[in-house]
């Protein structure tokens, strides 16, 4: 097997292509070959030491992944060789092959593209547990969603929709507001055009005919978040997601109590491993909305496994649209 491995965490440059033993499954393990892997912002933060998980060195990244199950642990009895699975383990993925906890593995209902599973489970996971769940989103409410071209950006326009709910989409170019309307959004608010204490509020105020979002998507953070809070609706849920654009904001505590609203956050990792239960139901009405055709992840490009490092250097720059999948041959 071949895998990009990761001995000093400082960085893509320091990442190495490497032909390793293939592994056999210990207990509550199957081995994988991976057909495609998909980036996601963590596998970024990850190479350069600075996600919260910090695994073992030296390690090989690839949170998520889906591929043909090749091989068995001892003691694994709902999985067998042959079968195609998608994964979240949050390493491994970026390879031919890996050793994956058989428990984390979801087996793939027929019908179900390999590329596409590589892109689902932590976009898609994400956007349903924090608009669905945490942010009780009703039919006919508006939704903003910040940083709306990126992966869960884009899983959030169609999950909202599916929810019956108005989509107003920003992004930082004409390009990636394009690419929102495309994937379902009403609307977009392209954010490069406003300074956070000028005309973004307004504008805001234009798309929700002065009564300002029902919900907030923020997986973005930075400069925006206060004026976007600030510009909420009442009874109105601002839903922490993440920090792509480096600071984590702060907000007065007053801007809660004028509007009636909350500050919710969002940690979907955490969700599926203390509500199991809840996440696996979850995880079914996603699949069955896919097979369906409601919902498909939005692909930028698929790259081979080789030219990873240029992934990353896409992503680096806010220069993919939707999803990046790897893929290897065959
Ligand atoms: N809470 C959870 O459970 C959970 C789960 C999954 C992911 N996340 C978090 O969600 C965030 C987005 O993840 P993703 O996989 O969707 O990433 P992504 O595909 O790279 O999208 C991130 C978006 O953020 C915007 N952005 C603004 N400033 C940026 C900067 N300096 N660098 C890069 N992007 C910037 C970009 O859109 P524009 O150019 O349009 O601004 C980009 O499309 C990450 O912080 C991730 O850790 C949280």
């Amino acid at each position: 097997m071949h895998a990009w491995l990761c001995e000093n965490p400082v960085g893509v440059e320091a990442l190495a292509w490497k032909e390793l033993p293939t592994p056999q499954p210990g207990p509550g393990q199957v081995l994988v070959e991976i057909k495609a892997a998909s980036l996601n912002f963590p596998d970024l933060l990850i190479v350069q030491n600075k996600y919260q998980m910090k695994p073992p060195l030296p390690f090989v990244p690839g949170s998520e992944y889906a591929g043909v199950v090749r091989a068995v642990g001892p003691d694994v009895t709902h999985l067998q060789a042959g079968q195609a699975v998608a994964c979240l383990s949050g390493t491994g993925g970026f390879g031919t092959h890996t050793l994956a906890p058989a428990a984390l593995c979801l087996p793939l209902p027929a019908g179900f593209d390999l590329v596409d599973a590589a892109a689902f489970i932590m976009t898609y996971a994400t956007s349903y547990h924090a608009l669905i769940d945490r942010g009780a989103l009703q039919p006919g409410e508006t939704v903003l969603v910040l940083g709306a071209a990126g992966g869960v950006g884009t899983a959030a326009i169609q999950i909202a929709k599916q929810a019956g709910a108005r989509v107003i989409a920003a992004a930082s170019s004409a390009d990636k507001c394009q690419l929102c309307l495309d994937a379902g959004a009403d609307a977009t608010l392209n954010y490069s055009e406003h300074t956070p204490d000028g005309s973004l509020r307004e504008a805001i105020k234009q798309l929700t005919d002065g009564k300002g979002p029902d919900v907030v998507y923020d997986p973005v953070g930075g400069a925006f978040a206060e004026p976007v809070f600030r510009s909420i609706a009442w009874r109105g849920r601002y839903l922490v997601i993440g920090f792509a654009a480096g600071p984590i904001p702060s907000l007065p505590l007053n801007l809660a109590l004028l509007k009636g609203a909350s500050l919710v956050g969002v940690f979907w990792g955490d969700f599926a491993k203390r509500e199991p239960q809840a996440n696996a139901a979850m995880m079914q009405t996603l699949a069955q909305w896919y097979l369906q055709g409601q919902i498909k992840p939005v692909l930028d490009q698929t790259l081979p496994m080789h030219e990873l490092q240029r992934a990353y250097a896409l992503m680096g720059s806010r220069q993919v649209k939707g999803k990046l999948v790897m893929v290897n041959p065959g």
